[in-house]
């Protein structure tokens, strides 16, 4: 266990019967960070939750939580809360009761009760909303509740399992943002479960993407898009250009590669050590691909190709490029930053260039 580790999830795997859940989790979690599980569903990300929250017992290995082990430690006794994607609030009773609900066993004056609750309703911004019945709310409105009332019970670690699964695009998008001022305000530590790759991007300070109960990778956001470790990782978070390769040479710095459809190519060694020959692929996002009609003076990394395809999206264009050697076309993206028109003229011969920085070197899975 790392020293600034405040969630140490060891070993951890989990059986269902012979069905394994989670498998061989090894995560630390620093105290006060933005962290989300992110995967499909079904990969084992609230499972892996519900073992913090003690709803689920780890199988093999032990969760430590602020330093101490939690397999004898039942969930009421865990520093953690958790909020789910269906906000628990109680339809009969008004917000200021939802919000003190947690409160209710603990020995507190109507006054300290009062204080606290108004609080809670500062921070989730809805001051005058106390007296609201729980069914005249909206979406929003209600998941900003069970949050405040989560948060009075000042947990050190909040669970948040999907909680902005059930809200519309837009109102999820404003939330997403209120959560993350929200997290900086009170300086709890969150772990936050999605299947949304945009959502965990925008919010997080770290992200362990799982697949199959594994966790694949485990980095910052621009780590996970930037440098991702595996083709899995890669066609998760974002769109990606995949070639096969064969590596020519390899230095601490650099690797020589021969690309499919590329030809031969350099990338940066990024602690990665090949041997001669052996086969990986090379990855390039869209954005990282330039376009243009005629040859880029400035750079050997240039490829000839037909552009076949082009899409509009307003700030943006995608465009889809074939190349002599493989099948699937290129995808490329670029800012519209000056009025273009579209749909004209669109089988016609381009050139793709790049930087060698923009090529990542996958192991071939
Ligand atoms: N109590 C359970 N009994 C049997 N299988 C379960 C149970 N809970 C979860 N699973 C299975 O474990 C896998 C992971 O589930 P879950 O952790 O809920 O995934 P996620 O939250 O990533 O969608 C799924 O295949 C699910 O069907
Ligand atoms: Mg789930």
């Amino acid at each position: 266990m790392s020293n600034d580790a405040f969630i140490s999830i060891q070993n951890v795997d989990k059986y269902f019967g012979k069905f394994q859940a989670v498998e061989d989790v090894n995560v630390d979690i620093a105290h006060g960070e933005f962290f989300s599980l992110l995967g499909s569903s079904g990969c084992g990300k609230t499972t892996l939750l519900r073992m913090l929250a003690g709803f689920e017992s780890p199988t093999n290995g032990e969760i430590y939580i602020d330093g101490h082990a939690m397999s004898e430690v039942p969930p009421h006794q865990r520093p953690v809360n958790m909020v789910f994607q269906s906000y628990a609030i109680f339809p009969h009773l008004n917000v200021r009761d939802n919000i003190a609900y947690g409160l209710r066993k603990q020995k507190l004056s109507k006054a300290r009760r009062y204080e606290m609750v108004d609080e809670m309703l500062n921070l989730i911004a809805l001051p005058e909303y106390g007296d609201r019945k729980a069914n005249e709310l909206s979406g929003g409105q209600r998941q900003r509740i069970a949050l405040a009332r989560a948060l009075i019970l000042r947990p050190k670690v909040l669970l948040l399992d999907e909680p902005l699964g059930a809200l519309d695009k837009q109102l999820r998008e404003q939330m997403q943002l209120e959560l993350r001022a929200l997290q900086r305000t009170v300086g709890i530590t969150f772990v936050f479960v999605t299947h949304d790759q945009e959502e965990a991007l925008t919010l997080s300070d770290r992200i362990a993407v799982m697949s199959g109960g594994k966790v694949l990778q485990l980095d910052t956001p621009s780590g996970l898009y930037e440098t991702p470790r595996t083709q899995e990782v890669a066609s998760f978070i974002g769109t990606m250009n995949f070639f096969d390769a064969e590596v020519i040479k390899a230095s601490s710095t650099s690797i020589e590669l021969s690309a499919r459809g590329l030809g031969k190519v350099a990338a940066p060694a990024r602690d990665q050590q090949y041997p001669k020959g052996a086969h990986v692929q090379v990855a390039i996002r869209p954005e990282k691909l330039r376009l243009s009609n005629d040859r880029p003076a400035d750079t050997k990394n240039a490829l000839q190709g037909q552009l076949k395809n082009s899409a509009y999206l307003g700030e943006r264009s995608h465009f889809y490029v074939s190349v002599d050697g493989i099948e699937k076309p290129i995808a490329v993206s670029s800012q519209n930053r000056e009025q273009i028109s579209t749909g004209a003229d669109q089988t016609r011969p381009v050139w793709l260039s790049w930087n060698d920085e923009a090529l990542v070197v996958l192991n071939a899975d």
